[in-house]
């Protein structure tokens, strides 16, 4: 699928109001050629869904003038759905949400039958007067010459969605446990009472979980329905093999497994079930979850448990129970002013086409996580996510807000891209903790600098530079044998974290350095400076500074021959305690010390690029004990081009 880098959709699209309709339309019932009903009136914000009956219908948006064609550029389109019964609808809906008060012209593509053609059309706010009325469609409908669906066959502009019951009255099953579905199919499994798991294996290991697949945890419920769900999205058509993880009775070994688009020959579900019967037990379940989807318990997502289980009942009464509606919207608690979801919460797939690509397919995880790369995953954890909330609130105003027109759409668009990364890269570092059993840092508030266009830039650029200064103290921290897995990851996020520092150098009328020269800093100074974006956060962060340093301003810069020679400096402190000494921190831990005089200090010649400024009490040390002798900093300077 393609998604264009500059639609951003709105994570509250989902959530929807109060007044919305949530309308059902049948499709093909008792073998009648029609929709019923076959007009609707709906304003914006009401959902429609379609459920198909049997044969082998689909739903496909037209124009009113070519009725059984889909309309050029932006048709929505449910996928063909094979369905046995004439009276009992498909597992599997198509759900589309209506955006504006525009006429919606609908038919079904089926060719053999003639469906669109034989009145198979349907219209959501035609007028009902004039030419454009649904009779009218319809009777153009009737003499279309020909009728036709996507190419590609898939489902797009609404949610396809099916429903799997886990182990419905009692039984160790799924039902069903055999599915064919199209990619892009949003699968909702609906917990039954029992205390079940849906675990991705691998085909040779039913009872084990797969690496990076996906896992609800263990969902503990005495009712039926529980209003327990967990909802995954096909990505492709390569089988997916799926399985609960309940050791207690052993249900994978009792048949509990199931999968989604399995091969006809060779590898094929009954293959698999007899796999998982001979399986060793005791089954296994990742130690975190949910991980790979989205677990919602009566209209609350859930982001993270401690460990891997949730006890559906006791939800129940320790929350008032949110509007089913809002389920897939808003999270619990969630601020008026939080546009991201909060950490833990699994992104929607679309941000992936937007950042250029998703988080890892496998990770490569080692056996245990030391001190030092958990203390680095928790600052990237924090940094992503102020820069996530940063780009997602600057990308609203230059694409269609107050700040629209001042960049091109290229620009704004690699803006939109940048934002979906910080996601992706944030949802990456979750994963790394919640692999490790380790919990995820709760919500911060922000105070986000987007005063203007410009103030915005310079947070963008210097929490990016932050991010690629810390993965690149981080990457050395943890090229050892037991972290050496995380290596490939961070190397790649600083690769993608330059190239988009690369583009708010442009911005700005900097040379965008082929070769960027990264600085590097230690991750307590990092974390000082972001916390002048910081409200609150419910949770520190081991091993930094009880407090942030005091806030270092470069006054004014002296310059010659296009490189800056000097700086004078500003901040709280700076006739205490005798001589000061500017440090200046380049690439590749670079350090070098000036002092400060007159509240001023000289830039180091050999130094280029964007160089970090500290001042500090001290005119020597390594760069690790920098963080033991801070006066205030650090702040970023642009010092020349290499
Ligand atoms: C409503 O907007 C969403 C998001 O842009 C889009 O995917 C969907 O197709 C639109 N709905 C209709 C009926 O066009
Ligand atoms: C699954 O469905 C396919 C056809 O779609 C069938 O050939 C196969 O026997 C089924 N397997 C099981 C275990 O039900
Ligand atoms: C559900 O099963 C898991 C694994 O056996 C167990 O750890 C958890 O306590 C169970 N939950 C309840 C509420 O029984």
């Amino acid at each position: 699928m393609h998604f264009s880098p500059g639609s951003l959709i709105p994570f509250t699209l989902l959530a929807s109001t109060a007044a919305a309709t949530h309308f059902q339309v049948t499709v093909g019932k008792d073998n009648q050629l029609r929709f019923v009903p076959e007009q609707i009136d709906a304003v914006p914000g009401d959902t429609i869904t379609y459920n198909f009956f049997a044969r082998n219908h689909a739903v496909v948006q037209s124009s009113f003038d070519k009725p059984c064609e889909p309309q050029a550029g932006n048709a929505f389109f449910s996928g063909f759905t094979p369905t046995p019964s004439p009276d009992v609808a498909s597992r599997t809906t198509f759900t589309i949400t209506v955006n504006d008060t525009k006429p919606i012209w609908v038919y079904c593509p089926q060719t053999n039958g003639n469906h669109c053609q034989n009145g198979m059309v349907q219209s959501i706010n035609a007028p009902k007067q004039g030419s454009n009325t649904f009779d009218a469609y319809k009777a153009l409908a009737a003499k279309a010459s020909t009728s036709k669906s996507p190419a590609d066959g898939l489902p797009v502009g609404g949610e396809r969605k099916l429903t799997v019951d886990v182990g419905p009255n009692g039984a160790l099953v799924y039902s069903s446990n055999n599915i064919t579905e199209l990619p892009r199919t949003v699968v909702e499994f609906l917990f039954n009472p029992r205390n079940h798991t849906v675990t991705q294996s691998s085909f040779e290991k039913p009872c084990q979980p797969l690496d990076g697949g996906f896992s609800s945890g263990f969902v503990a419920t005495t009712a039926s329905p529980s209003g327990a769900s967990f909802k995954i999205v096909i990505a492709d058509t390569k089988p997916i093999w799926f399985y609960c993880g309940q050791v207690n009775g052993n249900h994978c070994q009792s048949g509990m497994v199931g999968s989604i688009n399995a091969p006809v020959a060779g590898n094929t579900l009954d293959a698999f079930i007899a796999l998982a019967k001979a399986a060793p037990p005791p089954s296994r379940i990742p130690p975190q979850a949910p991980l790979g989807g989205t677990l919602i318990v009566n209209g609350n997502v859930i982001q993270k448990m401690s460990g891997n289980a949730v006890d559906v009942d006791a939800i129940t009464k320790g929350t008032p129970p949110a509007a089913t509606s809002s389920a897939a919207g808003k999270p619990p608690g969630a601020s008026q002013t939080q546009v991201v979801p909060p950490p833990g919460a699994t992104i929607p797939a679309a941000y992936n086409g937007m950042a250029g690509g998703g988080k890892p397919g496998n990770y490569g995880w080692g056996k245990e996580l030391s001190d030092v790369a958990l203390q680095y995953l928790y600052i990237e954890q924090f940094i992503e996510d102020i820069l996530a909330n940063l780009l997602f609130s600057g990308h609203d105003k230059i694409s269609t807000g107050a700040w629209s027109g001042i960049y091109p759409k290229t620009i704004t668009d690699t803006m939109g891209s940048m934002a979906a990364q910080a996601l992706v890269h944030r949802e990456s570092t979750a994963d790394c903790l919640q692999h490790f059993n380790k919990p995820l840092l709760g919500e911060c508030k922000y105070n986000l600098p987007l005063g203007s266009a410009d103030e915005f830039l310079h947070a963008a650029l210097v929490l990016n530079m932050i991010d690629i200064s810390v993965l690149i103290s981080a990457t050395a921290a943890v090229a050892t044998e037991k972290d050496g897995w995380l290596v490939p990851l961070l190397a790649t996020e600083i690769g993608a974290k330059s190239r988009m520092t690369a583009v708010v150098n442009l911005m700005q009328n900097h040379m965008a350095a082929a070769a960027p020269r990264e600085p590097v800093l230690p991750p307590a100074l990092a974390w000082s400076y972001a916390q002048r974006y910081v409200g609150s956060c419910p949770d520190p962060i081991k091993g930094m500074p009880a407090a942030a340093y005091p806030v270092l301003k470069i006054a004014s810069k002296q310059e010659s021959a296009g490189r800056t020679t000097s700086v004078a400096l500003q901040y709280d402190g700076a006739n205490k305690g005798g001589q000061q000494w500017a440090a200046w921190v380049g690439p590749w831990g670079d350090l070098a010390f000036t002092p400060v005089n007159g509240g001023s200090a000289a830039v180091p010649a050999d130094l280029y690029g964007h160089v970090w400024v500290v001042v500090v009490s001290k005119g020597e040390g390594k760069l690790a004990d920098l963080p033991g002798m801070v006066v205030a900093g650090p702040e970023l300077v642009w010092v020349s081009s290499p």
